[in-house]
């Protein structure tokens, strides 16, 4: 854990270099806007310890697996989002000795993200080995109005000399994916060009041909007036530079200000591409750094006008927070349906970039509530579009008759990583898909989307359900072998309560929403049961035996749900007793004795229990919680948020907010002391789940937003907004009560403490404590 980040409402703040901080510092202070984003590297040279990134959403290379015995239905390749061209270059030499933050003696180093208004901004003081000494202030930032382009403006003032100023931008293609599993490179250069203002580079990825160019243009102020430059052209392989040269003079600044353009081939022909980046830099460097900035900070303060959560009275809890909304802002606007949301989004390699359960189990609430419909709608597309896929996915593993297996990690729908006990078989992602489509319609009643898409992604998950089942003789039930739930501490168990219970779940709001279009589009209905051969009466008879006979393991001592067959075999040593100098047991313990013991790394029954809570009194959650979570690490940043949501739920105010904290400041202090490969950006969504469902209590309930709220104690209020079925409301907790303020133009009737409250368009009431 670490404590240098400065509190601040709404900015991220460091102050003094610390070298040691710096990767962590690289990942916390990442930019992006949805279609590209790069951990916060410094523009001129460092050759201290740095994890370069830039990364270009959707451009994505299959790196070859390391498997060391394969067998029959391992995926063909590992996929990563690359690390691509960098973009931010700006190389500095004073009197011919290079800037370099690791060989000057540093102060003032000042680096702040600012959330209201999305840049990034760092200063500081540097002195040189030969005792120059400069002030640099620079400030950039990833366009949210004009998502391929960037800009930055770099200042550099001689503080105790006159000399020659040799400023280099640059962009360099030859870069390297620290996950590379060959230490291979993935990019090839196509071709470059530089101009007396500029330049471009356009690179392809090995294999999967994605190619993607990136342009400079740049210009300089001094004194405060533009100042024409004449630049020496660079080219190398896989770079470009323009090397500037000035006289300057001692205590006079001078800025260059440096557009980037990144447009890639997954919008617009190869051959155009080039040609395309010049205008994007021309319309841009017309447009000028000081409007884009503004034009940056007014579509911010429009996302901030629908997802701010407000909290009074705890300025470390609101910054929490705000980190974590600005960070899934940034890392997925929902503009297009090919795009997901990567565990660590734009903030480093872990996990490849690729799309996990993570998006519809943790994200979907969050965008459901927070932004426009169509932008779940378009998470959900990119399944629905990649059912063909997962159908194959599940083929090569022997299912059949349209049995669709959707993949643990994926880039464009095939499975792609390479563990099998753990990620393969975590075949509970499958039913997260078809959850997700659940809580869709209970949000925004589109039900038109279960006839047009849902309902066939819904039987195709379903058959593959019906098929992986088998039934015991023993038993006389049916039962699941051979699956990994979300505890990934245990793997290749029997009868997961939490898979199974997921599985009849989706068999029966397969066969619920199966009737429900037949009755309401009977054409549609008939055309897609046709389309994919759907033998109604005998497949969904299968269905409904499954349902009836399952086998959930239960323990009658404890009267808990079972993990899995044979958990109580296990030792039971409750995690208080662990000593400390043993955690996390992931980097203590050997992988051997992590499955032998009974500790849990993430919610897995209670994960069940978040999801269907409706289906359990209180007792039985309570029950629930009270035996699992002694015996849960949270080693998985998902964990906490659950936890938090049902302590809150039973009551536990104290713990609902020390599991709050965990999520909500989890990279900001470090807790887990892997910042530094990236932030985890799907676990963001379950903080803000955390403060909305945990804190407010909301729910869905007979078709309404249903609100439980408390508040914490070291808070005066909180308050958010949220979208539901066309209304937007903001929802004020405070020691008066609860206030709901109506900002749409229709009125909707809520749920406050079970009492119905109707709401009129753009009005307001209050509901006292
Ligand atoms: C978790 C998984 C999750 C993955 C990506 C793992 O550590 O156990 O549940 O899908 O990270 O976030």
């Amino acid at each position: 854990m670490k404590d240098y980040i400065e509190v601040d409402e709404w900015r991220i703040i460091e102050r003094g270099f610390n070298p040691h901080h710096n990767k962590v510092s690289e990942s916390i202070f990442s930019l992006g806007n949805g279609r590209m984003g790069q951990r916060a590297n410094f523009e001129e040279t460092y050759s201290g310890e740095t994890l370069q990134g830039n990364y270009v959403a959707g451009v994505y290379y299959p790196d070859k697996t390391r498997v060391g015995w394969w067998k029959n239905g391992y995926p063909e390749y590992f996929a990563k989002v690359l690390n691509a061209a960098n973009w931010i270059g700006i190389d500095i030499l004073l009197d011919g000795e290079q800037l370099d933050l690791a060989k000057c003696e540093v102060s003032d180093f000042y680096r702040e993200l600012n959330m209201k208004k999305g840049y990034l901004e760092r200063s500081f003081t540097a002195k040189t080995a030969v005792g120059k000494v400069v002030k640099v202030e620079a400030i950039r930032f990833c366009s949210m109005a004009d998502d391929e382009a960037g800009a930055i403006k770099y200042t550099i003032t001689p503080i105790n000399f006159g000399g020659l100023l040799t400023i280099t931008p640059f962009i360099d293609g030859d870069i390297v994916n620290k996950d590379s599993n060959y230490d291979e490179k993935f990019w090839d250069e196509v071709k470059k060009e530089t101009w007396a203002t500029g330049g471009y580079l356009q690179m392809r990825t090995k294999k999967t041909g994605f190619e993607v160019t990136t342009g400079q243009e740049f210009s300089f102020v001094q004194n405060g007036k533009v100042v024409s430059t004449s630049a020496q052209s660079i080219q190398k392989e896989k770079y470009i530079a323009s090397k500037i040269e000035l006289q300057a003079k001692e205590g006079e600044s001078i800025s260059i200000i440096k557009y980037a353009a990144n447009l890639s081939s997954q919008n617009y022909n190869a051959a155009d591409l080039a040609a395309k980046v010049k205008q994007t830099l021309v319309r841009i460097s017309a447009k000028g750094f000081d409007t884009m900035l503004t034009e940056q900070a007014h579509a911010w303060a429009a996302k901030w006008k629908h997802n701010d959560i407000i909290i009074e009275g705890d300025a470390a809890a609101q910054q929490a927070i705000r980190f974590n909304i600005f960070q899934l802002n940034q890392t997925y606007t929902g503009e297009d349906d090919r795009l997901n949301i990567g565990p660590k989004g734009f903030t480093g390699e872990k996990y490849g970039g690729s799309t996990y359960w993570d998006t519809e189990a943790y994200c979907v609430p969050f965008y459901l509530s927070t932004a426009d419909q169509k932008v779940t709608r378009n998470l959900l597309l990119y399944r629905y579009k990649q059912l063909g896929k997962a159908i194959d996915n599940a083929k090569l593993l022997g299912f059949n008759n349209g049995a669709a297996l959707y993949p643990m990690v994926t880039m464009d729908g095939t499975e792609c990583h390479n563990e099998w006990e753990i990620t393969f078989e975590e075949i509970h992602r499958n039913g997260a898909i078809a959850y997700a489509i659940f809580n869709y319609v209970r949000y925004t009643a589109d039900e038109a989307y279960l006839a047009d898409y849902g309902l066939e992604v819904l039987i195709a998950i379903a058959r593959f359900w019906s098929q992986r089942v088998n039934w015991s003789a023993d038993k006389q039930q049916y039962v699941m072998l051979g699956v990994t739930g979300p505890n990934e501490y245990e793997n290749n168990i029997n009868n997961n309560w939490y898979t199974s219970t997921l599985a009849t779940w989706c068999m029966k709001y397969t066969i619920e929403i199966a009737d429900k279009v037949k009755a309401a589009e009977p054409a549609k209905y008939a055309a897609l049961i046709s389309k994919i051969n759907f033998k109604e009466a005998e497949e969904t008879a299968r269905f409904k035996d499954i349902i009836a006979k399952m086998y959930y393991p239960y323990d009658e001592k404890e009267h808990v749900f079972l993990q899995q067959d044979g958990y109580l075999d296990k030792e039971q040593i409750l995690v208080k007793d662990l000593p400390a100098s043993e955690r996390p047991i992931n980097q203590k313990w050997s992988w051997d004795r992590i499955l032998r013991s009974c500790y849990i790394k993430q919610a897995d029954v209670l994960q069940g229990i978040y999801f269907f809570e409706d289906q359990y009194d209180i007792e039985t959650i309570r029950r629930n919680f009270d035996f699992y979570e002694p015996r849960t690490v949270h080693e998985s940043s998902l964990s906490p948020c659950v936890h938090s949501i049902l302590a809150a739920k039973l009551g536990d105010e104290a713990r609902a907010y020390e599991f709050y904290l965990r999520t909500s400041r989890l990279d900001l202090d470090d807790y887990n002391n892997d910042t530094e490969d990236g932030c985890h950006i799907t676990s963001m969504a379950g903080t803000w789940m955390s403060v909305v469902e945990g804190f407010g209590g909301m729910r869905v309930r007979e078709d309404k937003l249903s609100f439980q709220p408390f508040l914490p104690g070291k808070w005066k209020s909180f308050s958010f907004n949220v979208g539901f079925r066309g209304a937007i409301l903001n929802i004020k907790v405070s020691a008066q009560g609860v206030q709901l303020k109506n900002l749409s133009g229709k009125e909707t009737t809520v749920l406050v403490y079970g009492k119905p409250q109707l709401v009129k368009a753009n009005h307001q009431l209050l509901v006292e404590a």
